[in-house]
This record gives C-alpha cells, sequence and structure tokens, in this order.
C-alpha cells in the first residue's frame, strides 16, 4: 500500500543539503548586496561567519578559522598544497573523497614519502595504522559509505605530525576534538544547508607554525596562498578573503548559524542528526531487504546514512542490475515527490543514501521509511514480473 503521507519536506540530498526548517529567501533579506565585500560592513558579515562559527563549534581562540574558495575541495587542497611535504604522510581512505585526497597527493603532489591506508566502502581501515610521527590525512565522515571516525581517540595529543581533516559532512553533527586536529575543513552547503561556494578552514597553532617554517617546493596560485613572506596572512582569518565572496551565501551562512544558536547550539545539532540515524537504524533492525553499507554501528555515519540491500533475490543480481534496480527506486521515490536526491553516490555499491543532518527534521524521517518500503515492492515487483 502506498503510504498516505509524505514528509513534509522530501529533501534528503547529500550536499547541498535541506535548508534549516522554516526557511525562506526572506532569511537573505540583510544581504549586503551590490557593495564591496571589504567595505566596513562586508568585512564585518564575513567576520561575523567566523565568530559565529567559532561560538558553535566551540573552537578554540588559538585556532585560525578562515573563509576560502572553491567550497571544501578548495579548503581541503590548499592545505594539502601548503603543508605536506616536509615529512611523510599517512593517506587514510575508505571511500571516494578521501581517495581523491590519495590522487591529489601521489600523483599531483608526487610527494616521495606517502603511505596509503585504505578500507572498501563500508569499512574503516585499522586507525591504529596512522603514524603521527608523520603528517595524516583522512576524512572523518565519508560522505559516499556512510561511515565515520568513531572519535579522536586514535590521534595522540603529543603527535609530532599534523592531523589534517575534511571534516565537510561532519561538522556541525559530529563531535570534533579540536585539541586532536591540526587543519578542519568544510563547505556551507552540508550540515547548515548553506549555500555552495566557499570553503571553510580551520588551523591549530601548530598548523600555523608549520605554515611559517615550511615553504613547499613547488609553484601556489594566488588561489592556494596562505603565507606571504613567510608569515601567515592574519587578514584571510577575520574575514579578508583572498577574492571575492558572494555576499548571499555569506548572508545564509550567518543564518544557518544563528538558526543553530536559536535551536540550542552544537548538542542540539548533534541531536538531532543521531536521532535521524536512530530512527533509520530501527526501520533496518527490521527490514527484510535493507542493511546499512557500514557493518559497524560504531562507525555509522548520522548524516550520510547509507543503505545497502539485503533481499536475497535483489542481491543475487548482476552488479549492474543492481544499479539499475537502485536507479528505479530513487527515480520512483522523486516521481512521488517522496525523496528526492536518495540514490546512493556514483561510484559507491547500489543502494540508497538518506541525508540526517542537522536540517532534516526527525519526523520526514520517519515518514520517508514507508516510502522506501513501498517504493522496493513495487520496483521487486516489476522487475520480477510479479
Ligand atoms: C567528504 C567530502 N569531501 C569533499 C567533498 C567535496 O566538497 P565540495 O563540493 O564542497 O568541494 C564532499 C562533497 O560531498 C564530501 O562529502
Amino acid at each position: 500500500m502506498k503510504p498516505a503521507r509524505r514528509p513534509s519536506n522530501p529533501l534528503f540530498s547529500s550536499g547541498p543539503c535541506a535548508k534549516r526548517p522554516g526557511w525562506s529567501l526572506d532569511a537573505l533579506d540583510g544581504a549586503l548586496l551590490g557593495r564591496s565585500h571589504r567595505s566596513k560592513p562586508g568585512k564585518a558579515k564575513l567576520k561575523e561567519v567566523i565568530d559565529l562559527t567559532r561560538a558553535v563549534l566551540a573552537i578554540p581562540g588559538d585556532y585560525r578559522i578562515g573563509i576560502v574558495p572553491a567550497s571544501d575541495t578548495g579548503a581541503v587542497e590548499m592545505a594539502l598544497w601548503n603543508l605536506l611535504g616536509e615529512r611523510g604522510v599517512d593517506m587514510m581512505a575508505w571511500e571516494s573523497f578521501g581517495k581523491e585526497w590519495v590522487t591529489d597527493v601521489t600523483k599531483q603532489l608526487r610527494l616521495s614519502d606517502v603511505r596509503t591506508i585504505q578500507a572498501p566502502y563500508g569499512e574503516l581501515p585499522d586507525l591504529s595504522q596512522a603514524d603521527f610521527s608523520r603528517d595524516v590525512v583522512f576524512t572523518w565522515n565519508g560522505t559516499t559509505s556512510g561511515v565515520r571516525v568513531p572519535d579522536g581517540d586514535w590521534i595522540p595529543a603529543d603527535r609530532e605530525g599534523l592531523s589534517i581533516c575534511d571534516a565537510t559532512s561532519a561538522a556541525f553533527a559530529m563531535d570534533i576534538p579540536w585539541s586532536k586536529i591540526d587543519v578542519a575543513t568544510w563547505s556551507w552547503q552540508k550540515v547548515l544547508g548553506g549555500e555552495a561556494a566557499h570553503g571553510m578552514l580551520v588551523l591549530s597553532p601548530r598548523a600555523v607554525a608549520r605554515l611559517e617554517s615550511f615553504q613547499p617546493d613547488r609553484p601556489l596560485p594566488k588561489i592556494f596562498r596562505l603565507t606571504s613572506g613567510g608569515k601567515l596572512i592574519e587578514g584571510i582569518f577575520v574575514g579578508d578573503t583572498i577574492n571575492t565572496p558572494s555576499m548571499l551565501c555569506v548572508e545564509d551562512a550567518i543564518d544557518g548559524l544563528r538558526w543553530s544558536l536559536s535551536v540550542g547550539g552544537l548538542t542540539q545539532l548533534i541531536r538531532r542528526s543521531e536521532q535521524n540515524l536512530r530512527i533509520v537504524s530501527e526501520w533496518v533492525a527490521a527490514s527484510t531487504w535493507a542493511g546499512f553499507l557500514g557493518d559497524d554501528p560504531a562507525t555509522r555515519s548520522c548524516t550520510s546514512i547509507c543503505l545497502r540491500f539485503t533481499d536475497p533475490e535483489v542481491t543475487a543480481l548482476t552488479p549492474e542490475a543492481q544499479a539499475d534496480f537502485a536507479k528505479k527506486l530513487a527515480t520512483l521515490l522523486e516521481k512521488e515527490e517522496a525523496a528526492f536526491d536518495a540514490g546512493s553516490y556514483r561510484d559507491a555499491p547500489p543502494g540508497l543514501r538518506l541525508w540526517g543532518g542537522a536540517t532534516v527534521e526527525n519526523e520526514d524521517m520517519e515518514a520517508v521509511l514507508p516510502w522506501l518500503d513501498w517504493a522496493f515492492a513495487t520496483v521487486k515487483a516489476e522487475t520480477f514480473g510479479r
């Protein structure tokens, strides 16, 4: 039976993610449009993003927070290009994005001393293999496999190398222990449902010390440069951006951060997201056809919730036929306006992916699950001619 009720907001994309509850274009009324981002009010808006970010995420006062070009990719690559090469690096990867950073380091930067520590989709590599006398690059939450690191306990407090973390689908939904992190990056269009364009780059004092003591032997385009004359460009970390940001996106980022505070701050953002995972977990426990892509509950993501098929008839299909099945399922969910963008990532094993970040209401997560059951039964009947 087709469920009677649709989610009030059927947007489950893993990026750009659903806007915060109650959002409308009116939220952008205060945007500083047609004015210079380097004007006094322009800089104040940019600094407000930085200050609110520090407040919501409880980022230590001696860490720098910058708004940088080219979304999360820009922020990660800025870190890799500026910081790596001073010592060996361990690259930890378990899904598409982590693997992209491995490609960057091995094929583009072509660093000589690189160890790659990988695991397949659904698993986490052995974190104890990371050698923190070296630099270590990892993704806090693997958006395409729905597997996250459980905590920061595997990162020593007295490390010699830098811990460099792509936290784009983790920040604002997972607890990030800042003392264990030297570099963190994310983009605005994830957990707070902001607009895509800009990246956030957080640097610990040790990361800054590296920037000021190590000059990489490679050209750096202006868009990546964090130092001038061997000193950190401090302006980047108070709102003096490298190039021109969208002040409309900036206003929206401020709106998302203010909303975070209005619902009770980071604790409540995490609670909302973990509750979404709990709702899906209860449904999976009773499901005859769906399971988590990640087997270990301790590493299952509360933001990018990735599901695979467990139905014996579907798993007996060829990989291509399973991918086709998954596509049909996602298409049907869209046609019914029950869930948009719920298909798994193009490189990931076939299945579904539901974003459960803080902007997704728990009631909507509850409401979408009967639709998954209905859509699965419908596509299965079509596929097997019943
Ligand atoms: C873990 C991770 N890293 C990097 C990216 C790329 O982010 P952006 O498109 O903001 O550059 C994504 C996007 O989904 C991601 O999930």
